[in-house]
């Protein structure tokens, strides 16, 4: 069931669940997103990881997306290194970008595959950078972005004609090979789109529709939603 209450309560209790996940498996694997969404749950994880000395000095770090022919200060691997690598002195060499290698799918795999990925969702459903329309046996590829997802990321950049119109993404069968998901939605601006991804339909059109067929998602929301199956 979803878990509804305040965006701070929700990403601290998903931060809780990513500690737990690495106590019990400290070689875990995680899925990280970018954006305004997770920002909090970082905050949380840093506290927790260093308040109870939390070892992750064997966890593996996969970020789901990245852009292509973006200045370093926008690219989602800064934005990671500022938001979670740095602050808890991350070993680079177990961090990943799936524009770092050819083959991310088979790198995942040789680690063992995810443990654990989070997600945010995005205006038109997208999840990492699955737009509509991508099949659902995607494995990590190259995407032209839509403008709507360009729009929404632009505050990212110095000028709205810097965001890069193409980017690498995890696929949707990459992310939905993940043993959990956490999906996180939060604000008023994303009760429509998870309402049509979570309405009954499993449809391209929305690709957080295929979450539903996820046999191990969590969604924390700050707003009521229900989620018909
Ligand atoms: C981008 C990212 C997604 C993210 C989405 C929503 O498109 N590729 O991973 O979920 O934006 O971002 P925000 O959380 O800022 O609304």
């Amino acid at each position: 069931m979803p878990t509804t209450t305040d965006k701070d309560t929700a990403s601290l209790q998903a931060a809780r669940e990513v500690i737990e996940q690495i106590k019990k498996k400290p070689q875990s694997c995680l899925g990280l997103p970018t954006g305004r969404t997770p920002q909090a749950l970082y905050r949380h994880l840093i506290a927790i990881a260093r308040e109870e000395n939390v070892d992750i000095t064997g966890v593996r770090f996969f970020g789901l997306d990245e852009y292509i022919d973006v200045r370093q200060e926008s690219a989602f691997k800064t934005y990671l290194d500022k938001v979670i690598y740095q602050p808890l002195a991350i070993d680079q060499e177990n961090c990943f970008s799936p524009i770092m290698i050819d083959d991310y799918d088979a790198l995942i795999k040789r680690q063992g595959g995810l443990d654990l990925t989070i997600l945010g969702i995005g205006g038109n459903g997208h999840i990492a950078f699955n737009e509509p329309g991508t099949p659902e046996y995607s494995w990590t590829h190259c995407v032209t972005l839509d403008e709507s997802t360009r729009r929404a990321n632009q505050e990212f950049f110095a000028r709205p004609e810097d965001v890069p119109r193409r980017a690498v993404t995890m696929g949707i069968q990459t992310i939905l090979d993940s043993r959990k998901i956490i999906l996180l939605a939060f604000s008023k601006s994303k009760i429509s789109i998870l309402k049509r991804a979570f309405n009954g339909c499993v449809e391209g059109a929305v690709p957080a529709s295929f979450l539903t067929k996820h046999p191990n998602l969590e969604i924390y929301t700050d707003f009521e939603f229900t989620w018909l199956k």
